[in-house]
């Protein structure tokens, strides 16, 4: 009898593209110039992530966000449509909603009370029949845009003639659908946080592993920096980062150093792991080979034990950190517990401003009630919010300004990249194809 496998993630490693080998001049994070070309030929063409599809479940739920000097509402129009609309009153032109969630049967503009259906057809609106240029409840419409869903995610495309958005994910369903992120992850942290730097400097950040050892060294106890497969994917891509090992830069002499006998010794951070998946840390002293196999067997069995549902998951995806950059701006690091994601949003008039979204989601096992929408922090780097996040985060984002600051100089031309940093290099190739053409 045949039985069904679960289509897996692929890890096998992929052939890449010669990305060649120049700098990567810097005036693309300075100028205003390179922002409005980003605009007209990136932010305008591109299938952009709006929200997830848990923010708008009933019909009559709404998600508005800004995008640039852009903004953009995500209603659920019917039980099983969505639909996309700029966030702008066709009388006068009012923003309609403020950024966010809500719910409301029709959609009333608070200046003059014209009100639209779901389908963003005026359905009332007073003294409709003063206008004589025709009675604006026989036809006038919001703007629509496409709007298409994939894994639990609404994406929206100002270009009214884009292509299908499965064009442009490219392999990304074959290595994330697996995880089936609409329904089995729950959304349960939301921050915004603004960040002095160019929206670019987010995703490169997020998109190179060789910062771990300058700014993330409590990392390199458990953590492989340094075997960290790279796969280029269409206008995406991954590396795939170890957990449950220790960097071949976590020598005996750093080991040491930080108090342990040697490199092999299990450190605080690696019994943290150990001991949250029911290992006993102590049976691994001097044997960490032997920790990732433990690793898989004991949370395959955590899986089996709560009912999560792991089984399309590889071992290396219920025990590493599977990291995914969807074009132009969405990081995620996904685990088989939960998942980070990032959105670097560019600032509506500043080149040298950001806004850097980070939403945590955990998967909970089938039947189990989500937790309530948290609602979303809004704030700026500095103001102390940043200590609500996980240490390694709060390091990325001190790192971001002075990157910012620094390119400012007259003696710097632009980036110098390694070949591990390759995942950068292909994101601007990627960005200059939508900018330039080729
Ligand atoms: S601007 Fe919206 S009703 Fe007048
Ligand atoms: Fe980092």
């Amino acid at each position: 009898m045949a039985v069904d496998t679960p289509r897996r993630t692929p890890t096998g490693k992929l052939p890449e593209p010669d990305l060649g080998t120049g700098l990567i001049p810097k005036e693309r994070y300075l100028t205003p110039e390179f922002m409005a070309l980003e605009w007209d030929r990136l932010w305008t063409r591109v299938w952009n992530l709006a929200c997830p599809l848990s923010d708008i479940p009933d019909v009559g739920d709404y998600f508005a966000f800004e995008l640039g000097p852009e903004s953009i509402i995500v209603v659920r129009s019917e039980p099983d449509r969505v639909r996309a609309f700029y966030n702008t009153c066709q009388h006068r032109g009012r923003r309609l909603r403020e950024a966010g969630t809500g719910h409301a049967p029709e959609l009333q503009c608070p200046y003059h009370l014209w009100t639209y259906g779901l389908d963003g057809r005026v359905t009332s609106a007073p003294d409709a029949d003063d206008f004589p240029q025709g009675d604006p409840t026989e036809g006038v419409c919001l703007a629509d845009l496409p709007c298409e869903a994939w894994n639990g995610w609404v994406f929206v495309n100002m270009d009214p003639d884009a292509a299908p958005l499965h064009d442009f994910l490219g392999p990304l369903p074959e290595h994330l659908d697996p995880y089936d992120f609409g329904a089995q992850y729950h959304l349960v942290e939301d921050i915004s946080m603004l960040w002095e730097c160019n929206w670019k400097v987010g995703v490169d950040a997020f998109n190179e592993v060789y910062h771990v050892q300058g700014i993330h060294p409590e990392l390199l106890s458990f953590t492989d920096d340094v075997d960290c497969p790279i796969d280029i994917l269409g206008n995406h891509s991954r590396f795939l980062f170890r957990v449950g090992y220790p960097s071949p830069r976590w020598t005996d002499e750093l080991a040491r150093r930080e108090g342990y006998r040697d490199r092999n010794q299990v450190t605080a951070m690696m019994r943290v792991i150990m001991e949250g998946a029911g290992l006993d840390a102590d049976q691994f002293d001097g044997r960490l080979d032997e920790v990732r196999p433990a690793l898989f067997e004991a949370r395959r069995e955590h899986g089996r034990r709560n009912g999560l549902a792991y089984g399309a998951l590889t071992d290396e995806q219920l025990t590493d950190d599977f990291h995914y950059f969807i074009f132009p701006n969405i990081t995620l690091n996904i685990s088989a517990d939960h998942f980070w994601f990032f959105r670097h949003r560019p600032h509506p008039t500043d080149p040298e401003r950001m806004f850097w979204e980070f939403q945590t989601y955990v998967r909970l096992p089938p039947g189990v009630d989500p937790p309530p929408r948290p609602d979303r922090i809004d704030c700026v780097f500095g103001d102390g919010t940043e200590r609500k996040l996980h240490l390694a985060l709060q390091q990325d984002a001190a790192a971001a300004p002075p990157v910012q600051a620094g390119m400012r100089s007259r003696g710097y031309e632009g980036l110098y990249l390694a070949h591990q940093e390759r995942r950068i290099r292909h994101f601007h190739r990627v960005l200059d194809q939508y900018l330039f053409g080729g």
